[in-house]
């Protein structure tokens, strides 16, 4: 696997894939890469011929004070992940490569729709930053397909309109969260938790399969549903920030009538933000966790 730093050579090695007619598959990464992470570049190897992973902790997605100082960058470790993997190139740039007249001037894309509730309620500007990531990213790599995972939910509902809304023809598909044995997804965050945290974490998963269950035993009073549940995660020692039940393509406040919906999760343990959720598809009547 080829590791290059600049978008020019990038573009050349991309190009030469193509011109051998291969399919080009990319999985974009901030790096410190799990089973999470090689599970996107499994699948992507499974759909195109050629697979481009990039590692870029993009400061443009942090808030002020968040941990974009403290984000694990672990680069070597992950080189050798993606070896394993049979990952063909990877991208990784520096921030000036990728901001060159700095983050400040960066023409932003911003897809509103879908940016402002939830975890874009908390985290002000977040969604606008990884949408204009993925769009330079997608400009330089052009794959044919990109794989995300499911655990960034509404993130990948955000691309997936940034990708319809500038007509690029790029193939997004959304992976399974890859889950610890008691159902912690798997982050790189999860790193920042000491004990007592880490075991408070499998909550909300488990909050998710209940509430899951209420609604495939028939429960519809979704607002009462999400009180006891909030309460519950509360009560834990967790401090939560939003639980909801939306409409799955949509995100809007899920109502009755609709066939698949989406539970969506975010707390914090300690300053470690937290977030999963579980998928329900109502019309067949069966939970799919992811
Ligand atoms: O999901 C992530 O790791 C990041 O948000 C992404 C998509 C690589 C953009 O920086």
């Amino acid at each position: 696997m080829n590791t290059v730093n600049s978008v020019r050579e990038l573009r050349a090695a991309v190009a030469r894939a193509r011109n051998e007619g291969k399919r080009i598959g990319f999985v974009p990464t901030m790096g410190n890469l799990h089973a999470g992470h090689i599970a996107l570049v499994t699948k992507a190897q499974q759909r195109a011929d050629f697979v481009v992973a990039s590692i870029f902790v993009n400061p443009l997605q942090f808030g002020p004070h968040e941990d974009l100082d403290s984000y694990p960058r672990t680069l070597a470790a992950d080189q050798e992940k993606l070896v394993q993997a049979g990952c063909n190139l990877l991208f990784a740039p520096s921030v000036s490569e990728m901001y060159p007249a700095g983050t400040a001037v960066q023409t932003r894309v911003s897809v509103p729709e879908l940016a402002q509730e939830l975890c874009g309620a908390s985290r002000p500007g977040h969604f606008d930053g990884v949408a204009t990531v993925v769009c330079k990213l997608f400009n330089v790599v052009q794959p044919d397909l990109a794989v995300f995972g499911q655990k960034d939910y509404q993130q990948l509902a955000v691309l997936r309109a940034m990708v319809r809304d500038l007509n690029m023809p790029i193939q997004i598909i959304g992976e399974a969260t890859v889950r610890a044995e008691d159902g912690l997804a798997l982050s790189s965050r999860n790193s920042y938790l000491n004990a007592e945290q880490r075991a408070l974490a499998p909550l909300l998963q488990q909050t998710l399969q209940r509430m899951a269950s209420a609604i495939l035993a028939g429960e519809r009073h979704y607002e009462a549903l999400m009180t006891r549940h909030r309460q519950a995660i509360a009560a834990s020692g967790l401090r939560l920030d939003y639980l909801d039940i939306r409409e799955a393509t949509t995100l809007h406040p899920a109502t009755v009538g609709d066939s698949l919906v989406v539970i969506l999760v975010a707390a914090y343990a300690g300053t470690t933000r937290l977030i999963d959720n579980l998928t329900l598809d109502l019309a067949a009547a069966t939970d799919k966790p992811q």
